[in-house]
């Protein structure tokens, strides 16, 4: 048996989101945000499913930091619902949605859990979306707005702040394919939608700082190493393509480098651009993006193996590399050397002074048993091996702060409803009953004792 050890103070937590585990959509003056619209649609989500009630957690919260508490968490990353704070979005502050968050932010202190904020995991106030969403400049105006009011009121607790979550979903997802709210499906809104999401968190940062002195401040991007399937040119420009358009198209602009060229030019021949380029881009907007940060959030789940679809199969080199690893329920590959990857990347290429890894965790649909413990033997493997890539990371140099496992309960899991469970700890729907998993019976130890045990 050896034994790793993570450095001393090393952030172990859990994340959730807002609309994931709240519930009590319609109380206390909460206004409709783009996701109750969209799960509300027919046709949208997994068998109709909505958050309309979710893990109760907005009723349940003081028992859940308890839940947090007896598994040591030492910080819980959750987010803001700007429609509680903000029922419209801008104008008028709901104090009571504003005082939902003052109670869980002084319940997990009172735990000894350090709280770290997203503002924006997606819940839209759909009276935004109603005036052009985030296509429109005007929601990135009133995004620093909500920023002041939530980090003014609860900045002298909170002092780890995250502006937004997975801007490349929001946009592509959301706004391109039309697979999350708000559902629209247009190239050219896509691209306005992800410079106005980064325009705001760039507007935001300082406001943030200047509410809440000595706190950390940053953005999570979702980031995905992806490699060629072959060492063919066409798989390497496949490979380039992706990489360019989901990683390089967010990490290039927040490290002061622009929008890539290669893929403006790419939308510009697909017509998603006019020949100028990006013209939703104004005078010191990019200046305003690449503000400097304390961290970059990384949430990571799975790599892309890239295939060209633009010659084919027979004309192209034969495969060197196969996404064959084992898949979790969710169907994406379990790749655990993917985090060391993209870690040292970002490490190497963009020097963020910090890192958090703000998700990474699995889905699988293990039940409660005959003996009524969950044992989701998967899952606890699939920690056990990213948390070893991320030491392995740490011993290369790679500055990680923490680590947040996604997620606490079995959720609302977007476009997919109830049907994927990716908690820690079992959730039943209709008791709202709670039952840590093996898995996190086994991260309650490995936080206690700060270091993994690995077998020969
Ligand atoms: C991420 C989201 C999170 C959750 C996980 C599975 O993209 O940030 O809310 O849905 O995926």
């Amino acid at each position: 048996m050896a034994e790793v050890r993570f450095p001393e103070g090393f952030l172990w937590g859990a994340a959730t989101a807002a609309y994931q585990i709240e519930g009590a959509v319609f109380e206390d003056g909460r206004g409709e945000s783009i996701w109750d619209r969209f799960a509300h649609t027919p046709g949208k989500t997994f068998q109709g499913h909505t958050g309309d009630v979710a893990c109760d957690h907005y009723h349940r919260y003081r028992e859940d930091v308890a839940l947090m508490r007896d598994l040591g968490l030492r910080s819980y990353r959750f987010s803001i619902a700007w429609p509680r704070v903000m029922p419209r979005g801008g104008g008028r502050v709901n104090e009571p949605g504003l005082d939902f968050y003052e109670g869980l932010v002084d319940e997990l202190l009172g735990a000894g859990i350090l709280p770290m904020a997203t503002l924006y995991h997606w819940d839209l106030p759909q009276a935004l979306q109603d005036a052009g969403g985030w296509p429109a400049r005007a929601t990135a105006e009133a995004f620093v707005a909500y920023a002041d009011v939530v980090s003014q009121a609860l900045g002298d607790r909170v002092k780890y702040w995250i502006t937004h979550n997975e801007p490349m979903v929001v946009s592509v997802l959301g706004y391109f394919e039309g697979r999350h709210a708000p559902g629209i499906k247009d190239p050219a809104a896509a691209l306005a939608a992800s410079h106005h999401l980064l325009l705001s968190h760039g507007w935001a940062v300082p406001i943030i700082r200047r509410n809440s002195p000595e706190s950390e401040v940053g953005i999570t991007l979702n980031l995905s190493p992806a490699v060629p399937a072959s060492p063919s040119a066409a798989d390497f420009r496949a490979y380039r393509h992706l990489d360019g358009f989901i990683n390089r198209w967010f990490l290039d602009p927040l490290y002061g480098r622009h929008y890539p060229a290669d893929i403006v030019a790419h939308h510009i021949a697909e017509g998603a651009l006019p020949p100028e380029g990006m013209v939703c881009v104004q005078d010191g907007d990019l200046e305003a993006i690449a503000v400097l940060t304390d961290f970059l959030g990384i949430n990571y789940y799975t790599r892309w193996v890239l295939r060209s679809e633009d010659i084919p199969e027979s004309e192209n080199a034969p495969r060197t590399i196969f996404a064959d690893g084992e898949k979790t329920d969710f169907d994406w590959e379990v790749y655990p050397d993917g985090l060391y990857e993209i870690l040292s990347r970002v490490h190497f290429e963009y020097q963020p002074p910090k890192l958090y890894v703000t998700e990474n965790g699995a889905s699988y649909g293990d039940a409660p048993g005959p003996d009524g413990r969950v044992h989701d033997q998967r899952r606890l493997d699939y920690l056990h091996e990213h948390f070893m890539a991320a030491y392995r990371a740490i011993q290369c140099g790679v500055p990680l702060g923490g680590y947040f496992v996604w997620t606490l309960l079995d959720n609302f899991e977007w476009a997919e409803g109830y049907s994927q469970r990716f908690g820690i700890v079992w959730v039943d729907f209709e008791t709202q009953q709670r039952i840590p998993k093996d898995s996190a019976l086994w991260y309650k130890d490995v936080i206690a004792q700060n270091s993994l045990t690995l077998a020969f």
